[in-house]
């Protein structure tokens, strides 16, 4: 999505089930969560200083949920940054296509997991910022 910005992008409140023994949050593909799922990964051992991401997708739409520990994502829509910290496992992060992201000051331990609404394809992916910003028509050319 070429015209997508930052402000597309925002906070899903999940569910919490509390009970004694501990929490349950539930997401749904295209119940509580505004696509279907097709794929899940997550991203843990993230040695300290590392940083993450550094790239923008052309159409997959995702969830970003701390689900364990903290860290920042910061948006870009390459006119307008956000930065955006997720610590809370009943929170995630929806990610519109075209958004340049980076994921940065991951605590120790924490776990980053991804819902996405496509296979993953290296051809979805633009990984060389400039080429980001022609592609946004933000170019310097
Ligand atoms: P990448 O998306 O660049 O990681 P990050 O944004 O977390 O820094 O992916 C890292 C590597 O993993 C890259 O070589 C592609 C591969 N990969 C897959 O093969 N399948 C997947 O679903 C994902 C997310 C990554």
């Amino acid at each position: 999505m070429k015209n997508s910005s930052v402000y597309d992008c925002g906070i899903l409140p999940l569910n919490k089930i509390h009970n004694r023994a501990g929490n349950i949050t539930i997401v749904e593909g295209g119940v509580n969560l505004p696509f279907e799922i097709q794929r899940i990964y997550y991203l843990y051992d993230i040695p300290g200083g590392e940083d993450r991401g550094g790239h923008a997708h052309k159409e997959l739409r995702q969830l970003i949920v701390a689900a364990s520990g903290s860290f920042d994502v910061i948006l870009d829509d390459g006119k307008v940054k956000r930065t955006v910290s997720l610590n809370r496992p009943y929170q995630g992060l929806l990610i519109v296509p075209g958004i340049w992201r980076e994921l940065t000051n991951f605590s120790s331990g924490s776990v980053c997991l991804v819902l996405a609404s496509m296979e993953y394809d290296e051809l979805d992916y633009i990984r060389d910022y400039n080429n980001y910003l022609n592609y946004k028509g933000n170019g310097s050319k």
